[in-house]
């Protein structure tokens, strides 16, 4: 009996093909020597499945432990490196930070910012200078000089304001911390701040929280590009919820254009006008509306989730901790007084504060793994060929919690950072800021802002978890952020 393929002979043709690419794709590392192992993962597919619902900072951890500090990984499509622990870190994003310092490209990132801006700009000229503009504007409007300490000085009266209006009520600290953080850089972007019960404001920042969280889920879309145009889920939520966002921005920055005054910079759109009118006859100018809108864009998404995340894990640790909060306000007692605020020169005065701060950023790791790099040619790391466009995964969770760094990882223990005098002690592998050409750019801010709401809020009010919530998880939600599950606390006067 004779049996007849379903297929034409074009058809056979186009099968045989893929097969051969996908088989292609398989033994691509063999083909290079000295490219780093790892596992093989399902044709197609790769380890994905593994990390769906999942922790994934952990399993990559985990298969460190198995293929070492560098090891590669199919993801869906693409044949990805992770690079694991503070050595093979430094390695990578220092020693050969001229190589793997650029971005991937991102279907969700090229549908919002279109890779422009800082955070997912790739590395090359436009990223330089807008970073090197952003950093200075920065500078002069807030961090670094004492203007930074006045702005989150006055958010800090408007947030304890707003807590005492609670009179001990039991709260969910979500909106508070993220209004008071995104405050703060809305002062140096716009020159505004916003009333915590303002409607739209609230909106915007919750829609803002719900992108972080939803992007760990549609990270899948980077090694799927298909993925990307499904009229449902996760990547068209956060397209919707980006173009209220974008809406939002647009208008602040059409009313500074609208008021423009060369003689009054006040703000960083002021001043990025500015610079655009300065460089209008520069030729390909890295300085035109894209830019301007993807910066604006970056600091405020990246300045408040970020750091407003942080608090909420540092108030559950409190809550949690009691005796430990009970010896920073002790402290805070003994060294600033119950007659004036704390401020931030304080801290030199302040060791077991400081050291709670620094157990806080370790534990809580907020950004586990850094937003995707790339190789702009090829390199090698601690011994391993990575060839040139390769995406690099780099663990910053694994160096926060490396055994070998810190003893009992898990645990919450600030007396670590502190030394036998009782003095802080300071590792180089705490790195919750990255490393490299590409640091976080608003790590300054970021920790004073952390220090100054945080002793304001334990001077004035004493945390407990709420009479619902005797027992908080401390298991984090992951999206590009760790963020805690919800909890509700207690904040009662001292
Ligand atoms: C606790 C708070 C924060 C943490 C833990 C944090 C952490 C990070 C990390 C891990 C990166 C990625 C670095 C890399 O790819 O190697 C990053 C990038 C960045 N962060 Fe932060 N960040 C925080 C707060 C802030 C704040 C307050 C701002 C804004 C003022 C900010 C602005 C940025 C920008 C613009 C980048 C992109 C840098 C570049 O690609 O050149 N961050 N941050």
């Amino acid at each position: 009996m004779k049996v007849y393929l379903p297929l034409t002979d074009i058809q056979v043709f186009l099968l045989a093909f893929a097969i051969f690419l996908t088989l292609l794709h398989y033994v691509k590392p063999l083909l290079i020597s000295k490219f780093p192992p790892g596992p093989w993962g399902w044709p197609l597919i790769g380890c994905l499945p593994s990390f769906v619902n999942n922790e994934p900072h952990r399993i990559l951890a985990d298969l460190g432990e198995k293929y070492g500090p560098v090891f590669s990984l199919r993801l869906g499509t693409e044949l990805v490196v992770v690079i694991n622990g503070y050595k093979a870190i430094r390695e990578a994003l220092v020693k050969k930070g001229e190589f793997c310092n650029s971005r991937p490209s991102m279907p969700i990132m090229q549908r919002t910012t279109k890779q422009l801006g800082v955070v997912n700009a790739y590395y090359g000229a436009s990223w330089k200078e807008q970073r090197k503009f952003t950093l200075s504007v920065l500078r002069s409007f807030g961090m670094g000089k004492s203007t930074v300490e006045g702005r989150v000085t006055e958010e800090a009266y408007h947030l304890c304001m707003e807590i005492r209006k609670l009179q001990g009520e039991a709260f969910d600290p979500t909106h508070f911390m993220t209004n008071a953080i995104a405050n703060i850089i809305s002062s140096i972007i716009f020159g505004k701040r916003f009333e915590y019960d303002d409607p739209t404001f609230r909106r915007l920042l919750y829609l803002c929280n719900k992108n972080f969280e939803l992007a760990g889920s549609v990270a899948i879309s980077n090694f799927f590009p298909i993925l990307q145009y499904l009229p449902i889920g996760p990547m068209k939520e956060i397209v919707d919820n980006f173009e209220i966002y974008r809406n939002f921005l647009n208008d602040k920055i059409n009313e500074h254009r609208l008021n423009f005054d060369p003689n009054d910079i006040s703000d960083v759109i002021s001043a990025y006008l500015s610079e655009m009118d300065a460089r209008k006859t520069t030729e390909g100018s890295s300085f035109h509306d894209d830019n301007l809108f993807a910066v604006v864009s970056d600091l405020f998404a990246a300045g408040t989730e970020t750091a407003s995340t942080t608090l909420r894990w540092a108030l559950l640790y409190f809550a949690v901790f009691e005796d430990v909060q009970t010896k920073v306000q002790k402290e805070l007692d003994d060294v600033v007084g119950r007659h004036r605020k704390p401020c931030f020169s304080d801290r030199h005065n302040l060791p077991y504060t400081e050291a709670v701060t620094l157990e806080i950023h370790r534990m809580a790791s907020i950004v586990p793994i850094c937003l995707p790099h790339s190789t702009i040619a090829d390199t090698e790391i601690m011994g391993h060929k990575i060839p040139k466009d390769t995406v690099l995964i780099v663990n910053l969770w694994s160096a926060l919690n490396d055994p070998k760094t810190w003893k009992d990882p898990d645990r919450f223990d600030p007396t670590r950072f502190l030394n036998a005098e009782g003095k802080v002690k300071r590792y180089k592998e705490l790195i919750p800021f990255s490393i490299g050409r590409r640091v976080c750019l608003g790590e300054q801010l970021a920790k004073t802002e952390i220090f100054l709401l945080l002793t304001r809020l334990l001077h004035e009010f004493r945390i407990s978890p709420a009479a619902d919530c005797q027992s908080p998880t401390m298991k984090p939600v992951a999206g590009i952020t760790l963020s805690p599950q919800p909890y509700r606390i207690c904040a009662k006067k001292r």
